[in-house]
Order: structure tokens, then C-alpha cells, then sequence
């Protein structure tokens, strides 16, 4: 394996957990990876312009342009097999990857979930709709997980996570953004560090 883990960044909209990422390549935070691609399933997902802006390949796969998931799956593969990628983070990307993806991959796959697994996860539960359940519940703590995927939504083992008090006047909006400020955003670099530099040793 080459010194650095070889990284693709998977994305769907603004791209602010990618931005913690880039950042995290910037400072010293994350140096035992390289993030080498961004490819998103949304040609208009705001992220690929924080890819381009720090000058990182990007490419779009759109799921309307294929026949079936596994012809999605496989454009996809094709693209990590061409930058030889070890480890793929799911950085709000919005699309269920299938078994035949996942097991092709086993423990090379990382998504961040703005919860504390196992609440408020699996299918259906993603973006806003997952702070909306928790504060409907009326939970009072709730945080962010990253974890391995596997062939279970947000099923795969837990590597960080970080919990994050719920405020009496909180709406899913303020809840989301304080959730990635004080959770998402560091969990992931730090473990996208830590799986990296388990890879390269
Ligand atoms: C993040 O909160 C991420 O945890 C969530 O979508 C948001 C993407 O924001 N992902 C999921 O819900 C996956 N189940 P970003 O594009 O600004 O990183």
C-alpha cells in the first residue's frame, strides 16, 4: 500500500462535512490519507465546488443516466478502481450503496449519521428528517456517529461518536447546524485519521 490511504469522498449537497475534511488535509489533522476524488450522484451539489476549489478531482454520477443500481454501482467502482482509492468516506451522501457495493468493500467504507446510532437511523432517516425525529421524541442529548458501512443502514460498526444536548428551543434547522459544528464535523476527520493510519501500518 502506498504511504498515504488513497481516499474518495462520496457527497450529495453543500459538502460542509467534505470542507472539514479538506481542512483536516490542510492543517495536519488528517495526514495519514489523501482525499483523491469527489463524486457526487447531484450535479448540482454545492460540494463539488469545494472540491474544485481545492483542487481535488471531482466526478458526477447520475442515477437517471443508468439503467439499474448495479449499473450506478459499477460506474462508481470504475472511478475508484482508476485512483486505485483504499478508503471511501460517506460524507452526506444520499443514496443506499447495495450489498454488492458494501461487500466489496468490507471496512473500507465510512459514513457520517447526524445521530447517536442506533437512534434515529436506517432507511428513511437522513438530512433534516433525522433531527426532526429527535426532537420530536423529545430526546435530550443526540450527537453524530461515524461508522463502517455495511449491507445494513447505518448498520456496520461504530468507529466515533459524539453526543451533542438538545436545547428547549432548538428547531431542526439550529439542531442540524450545531450537531455538525460541534460533532460532525470533528468525529469524521479524526476517524477518517484513524482508519486511514491503520491502513497504511
Ligand atoms: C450531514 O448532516 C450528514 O451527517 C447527513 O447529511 C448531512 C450532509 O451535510 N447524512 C445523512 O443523513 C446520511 N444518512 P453536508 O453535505 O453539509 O456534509
Amino acid at each position: 500500500m502506498s504511504k498515504k490511504a488513497k481516499i474518495a469522498v462520496l457527497v450529495s449537497g453543500g459538502g460542509t462535512n467534505l470542507q472539514a475534511l479538506i481542512n483536516a488535509q490542510n492543517k495536519g489533522v488528517i495526514v495519514s490519507g489523501k482525499i483523491e476524488i469527489v463524486i457526487s450522484n447531484n450535479a448540482n451539489a454545492y460540494a463539488l465546488e469545494r472540491a474544485k476549489r481545492a483542487d481535488i478531482d471531482t466526478a458526477v454520477v447520475l442515477k437517471k443516466d443508468c439503467a439499474s443500481q448495479a449499473e450506478f454501482e459499477n460506474k462508481i467502482v470504475a472511478m475508484l478502481d482508476e485512483h486505485n482509492i483504499d478508503l471511501i468516506v460517506l460524507a452526506g451522501f444520499m443514496s443506499i450503496l447495495s450489498e454488492s457495493f458494501t461487500s466489496r468493500y468490507n471496512n473500507r467504507i465510512i459514513n457520517v449519521h447526524p445521530s447517536l446510532i442506533p437512534s434515529f437511523c436506517g432507511k428513511g432517516f437522513y438530512g433534516l428528517k433525522v433531527h426532526e425525529a429527535a426532537l420530536e421524541k423529545g430526546v435530550k442529548v443526540t450527537g453524530a456517529t461515524v461508522h463502517f458501512v455495511n449491507e445494513i443502514p447505518d448498520g456496520g460498526e461504530i468507529i466515533l461518536q459524539k453526543a451533542v444536548n438538545i436545547r428547549d428551543d432548538d428547531t431542526p434547522e439550529t439542531l442540524q447546524k450545531r450537531v455538525m459544528r460541534l460533532a460532525e464535523w470533528k468525529i469524521l476527520p479524526a476517524a477518517v485519521e484513524q482508519v486511514s493510519q491503520k491502513m497504511i501500518s
